[in-house]
């Protein structure tokens, strides 16, 4: 079983040997190794058991080691990077030779981010290579927001979890590339697109793809619980049932146990909903409902995201 602690130094020193570590982000915890070491890299995926062409993100510390990772890269995207990191986005911009072909499974182009949680900011400071991290949790199920989360499901396969608590966003990063004045979005999640809106004239959405090899983590199924979920667009529309664990956003369904009916946020706050999405479709796994039933959120800011990833979790 892989130890959970707060030593910044013990996980930089397994990181330097070339081990695998857990570490916190502001969205979900990362499973970590360097990414310029491609045994490093092959032990994340071998943990997750993750498809060899699903790539990785690359994590930095500081702007300035973007241009060791990235090439060519517009002025505009570092200003506008120098305004949004650290922070919920990844950009996927073309890559540096240094990164090998397992990190970014073979593609031309890198995804890199810098993510806030200060002790992996310190972290990734106090390293002199940038960390490769999918999500710690096996491929294709739920995301890890909490340290126990990733010792539940990886503990036996890593040495060391730093705890940094609950991740505050609780959802991935947003995933965009850069084409000039235009922008793809590859995947929706923790910042809002409404806070690109400034960088960019046109969005190109290109999510829903049930095999999109420029991004293999927007597979039609994915976050998936163990029991069946089924999402709904409106709550008079979710049956009345003894037997089923209920996801709402902030109200309960009158005649039905209180136990039964988990609530992402009863003040109707979209980002608190977000944070405690994942951590409750695996409370749902584990309680004793039969199925789980979740109601669609509003279709604004992250209630985009969060919507993804439910109706990805119900995609059979
Ligand atoms: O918030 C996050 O982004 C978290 C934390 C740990 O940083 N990481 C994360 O990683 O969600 P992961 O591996 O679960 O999802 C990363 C996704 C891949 O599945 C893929 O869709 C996309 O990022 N991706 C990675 N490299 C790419 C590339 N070169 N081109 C296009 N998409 C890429
Ligand atoms: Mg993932």
């Amino acid at each position: 079983m892989s130890a959970i602690g707060i030593d910044i130094d013990h996980a930089a020193k397994l990181l330097r040997k070339g081990e695998i570590v857990g570490i916190p982000t502001e969205t979900v915890y990362g499973l970590a190794g360097n990414a310029l070491d491609g045994d490093a890299v092959a032990k994340i995926f071998a943990a997750k058991e993750r498809p060899a062409f699903d790539p990785l993100i690359v994590h930095i510390g500081h702007l300035s080691q973007l241009d060791l990772v990235a090439k060519e890269v517009p002025d505009s995207v570092k200003s506008m990077l120098e305004d949004l990191w650290p922070g919920p986005l990844t950009v996927v911009l073309p890559r540096q030779s240094v990164i090998p072909d397992i990190t970014v499974s073979g593609h031309k182009k890198v995804a890199i981010r810098m993510p806030s949680q200060t002790m992996t900011l310190n972290l990734l400071r106090n390293l002199d290579f940038p960390l490769a991290a999918p999500s710690a949790n096996p491929f294709g199920y739920i995301s890890p927001t909490r340290a126990e989360h990733v010792t539940a499901q990886l503990g036996d396969r890593i040495p060391y979890v730093l705890d940094g608590g609950n991740c505050e966003v609780g959802i991935e990063s947003t995933i965009i590339e850069p084409m000039g004045v235009d922008c793809n979005v590859l995947r929706l999640g923790g910042l809002e697109l409404e806070k690109l809106t400034p960088y960019f004239n046109n969005f190109n959405t290109m999510l829903n793809k049930s095999s999109n090899p420029l991004a293999p983590g927007q597979l039609a199924k994915h976050y998936s619980p163990k029991k069946d979920i089924t999402v709904f667009e409106r709550k008079e529309e979710m049956p009345v049932n003894n037997s089923a664990t209920y996801i709402l956003f902030d109200s309960a369904i009158e005649g039905l146990p209180e136990k039964n009916q988990l609530m992402l946020s009863k003040k109707s706050d979209l980002n608190q909903a977000a944070s405690n999405i994942f951590s409750f479709l695996r409370m749902a796994d584990e309680m004793e409902g039969k199925e789980i039933f979740a109601l669609k959120l509003p279709e604004v800011g992250l209630g985009l995201a969060i919507n993804d990833r439910l109706h990805r979790a119900a995609a059979k």
